[in-house]
């Protein structure tokens, strides 16, 4: 073991946790063994968590705001893990991705203008457009082989048809790492995506908030690098929205902290009057996390994902051994797997969700909550004790035995 222990079963029951107390709400079985939403199951970096308790020690809990030691924080950990370089000013504080996506399409978008996602993809993007009053361009990603790819082709005809239709085809919701397929975009998949996106004038909304969670032999590259490296874009630009936070990388999701960078100031502008009157300030805890995680966290995060490659490995080799039925796709990044159930035999999504939940009692998300291209698909968690994660997979072997 190293310096962190990831492996020691913590008891989250009855800790108000979303994963583990909503259980019988959502999978009506209160047994099941929880491996869906996406936060972890071990403790935070102990820096964190000791800057948070002493946080509490000072008693008073109002209104804060991110202040320069914060802004410093976020501008080193972009320099340091991907070699970003950004100003300070860029930078806004939000209390999550997913508000901080629905702000963006508040205050670019008008009454049914399109914006593209690429399903499978995380379910608040199909809500973010519906809830600006948009209209949706699907462009599902194709699955060759188990590996997933962007179909640019397709989105181009989308855009054209959606054009020639009268439609203003206004911004994308782009995932990078993307949740669920684990894909972590390369350079030149990106690069061809932004030259599309310039050419046709959309605005990109990056949600890079897997970014830190990337296995060996991949790399993330923020878009906005690959912007402020090439003379191309540089107009381009002012139509580019990135949004991270720490929430993943160090478990702290549940402090609802997430940065936003806005290099156009009259994108910024736009973008603090959409959120306007929405109650926005962040609570200290999460601005205390965040700072503390960027500032003394990186250890703990090269241990915590070495861990996720050992039980990614493990995963791999129970499955191929024990369920060779269940197809795991190759994931690049993030701590979520997507698990192709097409031959387990189930007629319907119904009937898969059903066995997952009751037969085998294990929490996963079902493939269509990430929309119609998620259909025969799974979801699973992997952020736990190896353990756990065991215990799990031989609840799924005990239960596939007999199909
Ligand atoms: C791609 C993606 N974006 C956003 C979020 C949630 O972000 P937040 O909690 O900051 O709103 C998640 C959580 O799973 C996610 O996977």
């Amino acid at each position: 073991m190293g310096k962190f222990d990831f492996s020691k079963l913590e008891n989250r029951t009855n800790t108000m946790s979303a994963k583990w107390d909503k259980r019988e709400e959502i999978f009506n079985n209160k047994d099941i063994l929880p491996l869906w939403v996406a936060d972890s199951d071990w403790q935070t970096a102990p820096a964190v968590k000791k800057s948070l308790l002493k946080r509490a020690e000072a008693g008073i809990f109002g209104y804060s705001f991110a202040d320069q030691s914060i802004e410093k924080a976020v501008v080193n950990w972009l320099k340091k893990r991907f070699d970003l370089i950004i100003n300070k000013d860029w930078l806004i504080f939000d209390t999550g991705v997913v508000p901080a996506i629905n702000f963006t399409l508040k205050a670019i978008c008008e009454d049914n203008d399109a914006v593209i996602i690429q399903p499978p993809v995380y379910r608040p993007f199909f809500s973010a457009v519906k809830n600006n009053n948009c209209q949706l361009i699907e462009n599902e990603l194709i699955n060759k082989n188990g590996h997933y790819k962007m179909d640019l082709n397709n989105l181009e005809e989308q855009i054209k048809a959606a054009k020639a239709k009268g439609r203003n085809v206004r911004a994308m919701i782009f995932c990078s790492p993307h949740n669920p397929v684990g894909r972590v975009w390369e350079e030149s998949e990106l690069l061809e995506l932004l030259r599309l996106l310039k050419k046709e004038d959309i605005y990109l909304l990056s949600d890079e908030i897997h970014a830190d969670l990337v296995y060996p032999g991949a790399e993330h590259h923020p878009v906005l690098k690959l912007l402020l490296e090439r003379e191309e874009f540089k107009s381009y630009r002012k139509k580019v929205i990135s949004y991270l936070a720490a929430s993943k990388t160090f478990n702290i999701a549940g402090l609802h902290t997430s940065y936003t960078i806005i290099e156009s100031k009259k994108l910024r502008e736009a973008y603090n009057q959409a959120k306007d009157g929405f109650g926005t300030g962040n609570s200290p805890f999460g601005l205390i996390a965040l700072k503390t995680a960027y500032n003394e966290g990186e250890e703990w995060l090269e241990e915590q994902l070495k861990y996720l490659k050992e039980n990614y490995d493990f995963l791999q080799e129970f499955l191929e051994a024990e369920i060779p039925k269940l197809k795991l796709i190759k994931a690049e990044g993030t701590y979520l797997v997507w698990l192709d159930c097409s031959q387990l035999g189930f007629e319907t999504d119904a009937e898969l969700i059903k066995f997952m939940n009751q037969k085998a009692e294990v929490g996963l998300n079902p493939g269509r909550w990430f929309g119609d291209a998620g259909s025969m698909y799974m979801r699973l968690n992997l952020a736990c004790p190896r353990q756990r994660l065991k215990q799990g997979l031989n609840r799924i072997k005990k239960a596939a035995a007999d199909l």
